[in-house]
């Protein structure tokens, strides 16, 4: 199986270069590589390369993902997250490739507190999130044969994250405050990208079981960021007491505490009982891959 990725160096683009490289040949591309355009900004270019070097799989993990920033430049945001993977997902079809993609729970407008469906009438809030849905509907118009994957609260331990990012702040303030009316799961990289190699595998050795489709990708369980932030602090005071953290009081916040330019959706909770159903999977709930991070970053 002939692989190109996009995006190699981003959260689940890294964890993707390690989990599909037992399926075969691995062409790994970034915005930068020069033998073959990996730059979502030229569409056709993109495209050119699924023609030139003619992958079995096509896995797509770039993106924009500023979401604040998206507000301040629809179009760069609409070339990468639409335009792009709708010529990726053209070329797929004329090389009869499978092809994968990500996209997000910003595609829902964050009403209710049900986890939403596969089906469930989107409604985005946000550039992101409509240019996201852009993207999804382009590859389906398409007509080829893909894996769309939607997940919410990405994490990796390489690189940034909130995590890191709350234990900075409990290390240098008394007090945080942080937002506990937005709901979702906290989703390690490293398990959307297991959970790629796993689907992909599955999907294209029975074509006859009609596998492509799109899908809900996150840990199981839910939270909001404020008890995301708790459990941090308190799993890093289990796993390094030693560790100097000031702080002693986790204050939960309305959304409304921290404006930002991008509208976040407050329901970010996904049903995931397709893609487990679909390929014989489990989720695992969203402390485990958290507590794990944690362990490899402390
Ligand atoms: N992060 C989340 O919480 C989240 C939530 C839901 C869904 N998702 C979706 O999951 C997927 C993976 O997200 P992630 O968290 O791994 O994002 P990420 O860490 O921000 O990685 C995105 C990658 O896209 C690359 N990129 C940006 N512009 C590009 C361009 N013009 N050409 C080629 N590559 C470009 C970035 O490269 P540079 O480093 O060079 O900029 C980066 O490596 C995305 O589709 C995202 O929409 C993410």
């Amino acid at each position: 199986m002939k692989i190109l990725l996009l995006g190699k160096n981003g959260q689940v683009g890294w964890e993707l270069q390690r989990s599909l490289a037992p399926l075969g040949p691995v062409l790994a591309l970034d915005r930068h590589s020069t033998d073959f355009c990996g730059d979502l900004s030229h569409p056709e270019r993109l495209a050119q390369t699924v023609r030139d070097w003619r992958p079995d799989v096509i896995v797509n993990a770039a993106a924009h993902t500023a979401v604040d920033k998206a507000e301040s430049e629809p179009d760069l945001a609409r070339c990468l997250n639409a335009t792009a993977p709708a010529a990726l997902a053209q070329a797929a079809a004329q090389v009869g490739a499978w092809l994968v993609h990500y996209s997000t729970d910003y595609v829902f407008n964050g009403q209710g507190v049900q986890p939403w469906r596969e089906g469930d009438a989107t409604g985005p809030l946000s550039v992101y999130g409509q240019t996201k849905l852009e993207g999804e509907q382009a590859i389906v118009a398409s007509g080829c044969k893909h894996l769309i994957f939607r997940t919410s609260w990405v994490y990796a331990a390489r690189g940034g994250n909130f995590a890191k990012t709350m234990l900075r702040l409990a290390g240098e303030r008394e007090r945080l405050t942080v937002i506990d009316d937005q709901h979702g799961a906290p989703t390690g990289a490293d398990l959307i990208a297991d959970v790629t190699s796993h689907a992909l595998v599955i999907a294209m050795t029975d074509p006859a079981a009609g596998l492509s489709g799109t899908y809900h990708l996150v840990a199981a369980g839910e939270t909001s960021w404020h008890g995301y932030a708790s459990h941090v602090i308190a799993q890093a005071r289990q796993i390094q007491p030693v560790l100097a953290l000031k702080v002693t009081d986790i204050a939960p916040v309305p959304t409304s505490a921290f404006p930002t330019p991008a509208k976040r959706p407050l329901n970010s909770r996904l049903d995931t009982h397709k893609l487990q159903l679909a390929f014989g999977l489990v989720l695992p709930p969203w402390q485990q891959g958290v507590n794990r991070m944690l362990a490899e970053i402390l």
